[in-house]
């Protein structure tokens, strides 16, 4: 089975590569390497002993991508990972959010009309819900108004691609809506790496823990939470990326029960901030130096997910614990360090 992984350098894609790989699957990784690096290949080849075939391009061009497919008649399933995805950064330049998400998008759709490509499995955010009133949230839970263009572009996509679906005979896609992917595989070889100064909690505290940052800052303390630190549903990359397999399984054998599916990715529990600083407290034996400062603008209070779903109709549940996935970032950041640990 060949599949098309686009984002297949960037974190979570290179993640769901190397079980793919792993799996057997047959690669062609497409990337234009603007957040990612291409010795992410590497990597994927140190822990599989195979070396996924790479192209970069640009799938907002869309003659190189018709020329792609031209020359790959033979692709069975797309995961289209590939995105811009810092929040912030989209609220200063929305247009850029909204052009590369969506115009890449529509240009593999294009493709995937053209050349009969049966099957998508495509990147979506539990940001969808935006401050959700009942938790956890279950897929049925109503999608809210975007906090920001990057969330936008989601539940933009996840319609473009409903009503894509519904208009062919023969495509069906996923999209799965991930909570807050932490960690790194446990080989090192492989992990999150963040351009300047990491948006995300995880890489924020690993870095402070080896010294980069001098101090966490924890955005409220506040909220009507337990501890007042808000609070997400954290899962360890390398399970977000088995539900990937688990997903496409289910397109290949045709055992989705509709054209359009959705799935929640999460591991089904609320984690606050404290709670994670705590956490890596423990599977580092270091203390981490933080400090509260006010809300971030457009940050939720609370969310995490109800993934019964997921479990039932992908046979996928989390097997990692917040620890275990917190020591692979932080055995990760070491490994990036290592004269300094
Ligand atoms: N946080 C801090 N300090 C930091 C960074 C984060 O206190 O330096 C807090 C945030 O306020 C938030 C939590 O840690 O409460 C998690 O923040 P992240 O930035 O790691 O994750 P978010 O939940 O804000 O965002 C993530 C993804 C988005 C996605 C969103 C969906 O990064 O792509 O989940 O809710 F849209």
């Amino acid at each position: 089975m060949k599949v098309l992984v686009t984002g297949g350098t960037g974190y979570i894609g290179s993640h769901t590569s190397v079980e793919l790989v792993s799996q057997g699957f047959d690669l062609v990784i497409i990337d234009n390497l603007s957040n990612s690096k291409i010795e992410v290949l590497d990597g994927i080849e140190a822990i599989t002993g195979i070396r996924p075939k790479f192209e970069k391009l640009d799938l907002c061009q869309a003659e190189p991508l018709d020329d792609f497919f031209k020359k790959n008649s033979n692709i069975d399933a797309i995961i289209h990972f590939a995105a811009y995805k810092a929040v912030g950064e989209s609220v200063e330049n929305p247009i850029k959010y909204y052009h590369n998400n969506l115009v890449s998008l529509l240009n593999l759709l294009e493709a995937m009309r053209k050349y009969q490509v049966p099957f998508m499995v495509f990147s979506s955010s539990c940001t969808v819900y935006g401050e959700a009133r009942e938790l956890p949230v279950t897929e049925n839970s109503p999608v809210q108004p975007a906090e920001s263009p990057y969330g936008n572009t989601k539940q933009i996509a996840e319609e473009i691609l409903q009503e894509f679906v519904n208009s062919q005979d023969k495509i069906h896609a996923v999209a799965l809506r991930y909570f807050n992917p932490i960690g790194a595989h446990p080989s090192s070889h492989i992990g999150e790496l963040p351009i300047g100064e990491p948006e995300n909690l995880v890489p924020y505290i690993t870095q402070t823990g080896i010294g980069l940052r001098d101090q966490l800052k924890i955005f409220g303390n506040d909220y009507e939470t337990p501890d007042g630190t808000a609070v997400r549903d954290y899962l360890h990359v390398v399970d977000l990326a088995k539900a990937h397999v688990a997903t496409l399984k289910r397109l290949l054998n045709q055992q989705n029960k509709k054209p359009y599916e959705v799935f929640n990715l999460g591991m089904g529990k609320g984690v606050s901030v404290l709670e994670m600083i705590q956490s890596f407290n423990r599977v580092s034996g270091k203390t981490l130096n933080y400090k509260v400062v006010d809300r971030r603008h457009g940050d939720i209070e609370k969310i995490w997910a109800d993934t019964s779903l997921a479990t039932k109709e992908l046979g996928w549940k989390t097997e990692s614990s917040l620890d275990e996935a917190m020591k692979t970032a932080w055995d990760w950041e070491k490994q990036l360090n290592k004269n300094q640990s």
